[in-house]
């Protein structure tokens, strides 16, 4: 099978690494693709990620027999079904499905379809409604931008003041909505579940770090670490996740004509009344990608494959390594606001593979002299397995500290409380 990736992250890394290992796979193509990329695919140029005709001619070009599309965007633009209209199986929802990302308010309408258990939320199109929201719902305040934000969108604050400069600023966008939603408590997880439409196959529950700084404090960002296993879940999690959330979703979607076929990323926290859903994305998470990749023993190529052309039924249980795996990422300097970008990366090239760990790239690129720099706010996800949590959290940060990037920053305390046993649902 010769397999077209889409994406430049170290998700995007992730699933070529674990693509590149599948026997059935022949080759990965990578566009854009990044330089970390190169030792395990072709990375070829794509102008546009969004743009569907593009990348349905270069999947034509190459004559792959599967695409998998990485970020959300060019999904909410509708690149899946102009790689499928041209023949090609394509692992990622349509325009329609992806919406289930793109706009907390549809996503909110299918839950209530579905009898799905998440927060309470209004949603706003006035600064007034926003505040008989805020109002009823007391503090904390959560507000969400309804459309795509790339991480940013929701504000989660007991100020009131911020809460609503940040309702304004959402509000100010051409057809700007608000979702005022209710606080949820509790731990939360990221579960994927791999659909081809009917049938959905969980991996691995991990946890992601949103906010930027030790402690969960400073502003929300893509991510700054994830661990797997979660040994403090609950056994039956992703039993009860899939039987209350992900498939009743998925029926909901295929009876509206709508039919979901990729992973539907189960943001959750699990609260004192149970698991309820944060968010859903249409994509991998980034970073937890990299952690449950890392311990995913079963062919990714054929799995995808799999959904992408709707046989999941079909496909064995998948099979996991007993190991612990963690990810750090290493931010630029002033990400998320304002990430500099050109400086050089020393070490990321050392880290030998008998240590554990590994480098997986995503703002990155090579200047004029061939040299890699730094190119992104996320800059790179180093992962590490372990056979316990501490160790993999050891291997993690030993890689990250040979690693030299100026002015650059990253989290000391990725699950730190989860090997303090500090960890606790409520
Ligand atoms: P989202 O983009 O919806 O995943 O939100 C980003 C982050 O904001 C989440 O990972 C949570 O940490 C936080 N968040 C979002 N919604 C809520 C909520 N209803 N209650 C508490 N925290 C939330
Ligand atoms: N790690 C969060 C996300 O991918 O949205």
């Amino acid at each position: 099978m010769k397999v077209l990736v889409i994406g430049t992250g170290a998700r995007e890394h992730a699933l070529v690494r674990g693509l590149a290992a599948d026997p059935s796979v022949e080759a990965v193509v990578a566009a854009p693709g990044n330089p970390g990329m190169d030792a395990v695919a072709l990375c070829v140029p794509l102008a546009d990620p969004t743009d569907g005709a593009a990348v349905a001619d270069l999947a034509t070009s190459l004559h792959v027999d599967l695409v998998v599309v990485g970020p959300e965007a060019p999904l909410v633009a509708g690149v899946a079904d102009a790689v499928r209209d041209a023949g090609i199986a394509c692992f990622g929802p349509s325009r329609e499905a992806a919406r289930l990302e793109g706009s907390k308010a549809f996503a909110k309408e299918v839950m209530a379809a579905a009898d799905v258990p998440t927060g309470l939320a209004h949603v706003c199109t006035t600064l007034d409604q926003v505040e008989d929201a805020m109002d009823g719902l007391g503090a904390p305040f959560v507000i969400k931008d309804d459309g795509l934000a790339a991480g940013k969108g929701v504000v989660v604050t007991d100020d009131a003041e911020a809460a609503l400069a940040h309702a304004r600023e959402c509000l100010a966008k051409e057809d700007g909505r608000v979702v005022v939603e209710e606080y949820l408590d509790g731990p939360e997880v990221s579960l994927f579940c791999i659909c081809d439409g009917r049938t959905v196959v969980p991996l691995a529950p991990a946890q992601d770090f949103k906010r930027v700084f030790d402690g969960d404090e400073g502003p929300n960002t893509g991510g700054m670490g994830a661990y797997s296993p979660l040994d403090w879940a609950p056994e039956d999690l992703t039993e009860v996740v899939v039987g209350r959330i992900a498939q009743p979703v998925v029926d909901e979607m295929a009876a509206r004509g709508t039919p979901f076929v990729g992973v539907l990323y189960v943001g959750l926290a699990l609260t004192s009344r149970g698991p309820r859903v944060i968010e859903f994305n249409a994509r991998f998470g980034d970073p937890e990608t990299q952690v449950v990749l890392a311990r995913l023993e079963s062919p990714l190529a054929g799995l995808l494959h799999a959904a992408a052309t709707g046989t999941l039924a079909d496909v064995a249980d998948l099979r996991w390594s007993r190991d612990h795996a963690l990810t750090v990422v290493v931010a630029a300097e002033g990400y998320p606001a304002n990430p500099r970008k050109g400086d050089p990366i020393v070490g990321a090239d050392t880290i030998e593979p008998d240590s554990g760990a590994w480098v997986l790239h995503a703002g990155t690129a090579l200047d004029d002299d061939g040299l890699l720099v730094s190119a992104g706010g996320r800059v790179l996800s180093v992962v590490a397995r372990g056979s316990s949590l501490k160790e993999a959290r050891q291997r993690a940060y030993a890689a990250v500290d040979a690693i030299e990037l100026e002015g650059s920053h990253h989290r000391t305390d990725i699950a730190l409380a989860a090997q303090r046993g500090e960890v606790h649902l409520r």
